[in-house]
């Protein structure tokens, strides 16, 4: 069996993007493949976080993996900084990147140019995500657009590593979903949906309730058109609207289109209000009834077990190739 490895950061309340852009696929994954997801802390640290909120939006994130459908008997489930071979590892794998690549990253301009006191760890930040995927010997990594040319650092790495040392890791295969792969904001749909942008209506979070879904997605911007159907080009905006009801819904685009010829976006953006709150109740009920459950605190348990014990066979190989340490006996 094939194995799938993926990551989100901890840094907020996940948007509805996380969800359809990756979370919805990895529940999908989990028959057909091996699968570990991991709660990367240890990434949401390259900005500055407050550490009780922190601690808070770990607890959160591991929650809602389950919430949504992460089978702890099928998949492992854990804490990148309970299991030190991460950054063990990510150490070894910036010996092997060069700043110049590291630097020619879009999320690593994005998040320094013009800022002052840039960490220097948003400029390492990828090959600690290296680390994280290479420990468990990964064939796929599901994840939205946005990392994709951190998947494609994370394979130069790897294939480096191999050829220089020692041929031990998996080259790993992105796969990014065919719809959904990238879920723009709701007020401005030339910038992706994400929990760091400062306007609270720009984007769902996964725990808003019915009322404020209702009126994000009423003031979600259109276009003067007034006519419901799929034009990336010309109409970004309501397509990025359908392909939230398609992937909530479950209905094909066709499908919906036909469902509104001859009505406004006024009746297309109540159902679609509707269709995301009906796809987010389930989730919200079993997220609350986790939160504060030992339930949770055992599923990570187990799964920081699981993972340190593949991830520290992987790392102590990669040691083995570079020379750390002594010879083993
Ligand atoms: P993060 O935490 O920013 O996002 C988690 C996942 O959600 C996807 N995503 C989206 N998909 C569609 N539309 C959007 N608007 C949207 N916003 C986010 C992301 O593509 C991602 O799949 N560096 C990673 C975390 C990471 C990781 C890893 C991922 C660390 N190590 C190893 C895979 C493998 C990140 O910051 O994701």
């Amino acid at each position: 069996m094939k194995t799938v490895f993926s990551g989100i950061q901890p840094s907020g309340t996940l948007t509805l993007g996380n969800y359809l852009g990756a979370m919805k696929h990895f529940v999908e994954m989990q028959n057909d493949y091996h699968c570990y997801f991991c709660i990367v802390d240890q990434h949401a640290i390259t900005v500055p976080q407050d550490r009780l909120k922190l601690r808070q939006n770990i607890k959160s994130l591991a929650a809602l993996y389950i919430a949504v459908g992460i089978d702890p008997d099928k998949s492992t489930l854990f804490i990148q900084s309970e299991v030190p071979a991460h950054a063990q590892l990510g150490w070894m794998m910036q010996c092997v990147s060069y700043i110049g690549e590291l630097e020619r990253m879009t999320q690593f301009k994005d998040k320094s140019t013009g800022k002052e006191a840039v960490s220097a760890s948003l400029l390492t930040y990828p090959p600690l995500m290296a680390a994280d995927i290479l420990l468990y010997q990964t064939d796929i990594v599901p994840v939205g657009e946005d990392q994709k040319q951190h998947l494609e650092l994370t394979r130069d790495l790897a294939e480096r590593f191999n050829k220089k040392y020692n041929d031990i890791f998996t080259i790993p295969e992105v796969k990014i979903p065919k719809v959904g792969a990238r879920i723009m904001s709701l007020n401005d749909p030339t910038k992706k949906m994400s929990k760091s942008n400062p306007n609270e209506k720009s984007y769902i979070s996964m725990l808003d309730d019915e009322k404020t879904i209702m009126k994000k997605m009423k003031s979600a911007v259109t276009d003067s058109d007034n006519s419901v159907h799929y034009d990336k080009e010309s109409k970004p905006a309501l397509a990025n609207l359908l392909s939230i009801y398609s992937l909530c819904s479950g209905k094909s685009i066709e499908e919906i289109t036909a469902m509104y010829t001859g009505k406004g976006y006024g009746d297309f953006k109540q159902d679609l209000g509707e269709v995301v709150v009906e796809a987010l109740r389930p989730i919200q009920e079993r997220y609350y009834e986790l939160i504060n459950s030992e339930e949770l605190d055992q599923i990570l348990d187990m799964g920081q077990e699981k993972a340190n014990k593949v991830a520290q066979k992987m790392l102590a190989k990669a040691e083995r190739a570079m020379g750390l340490g002594r010879k083993q006996r």
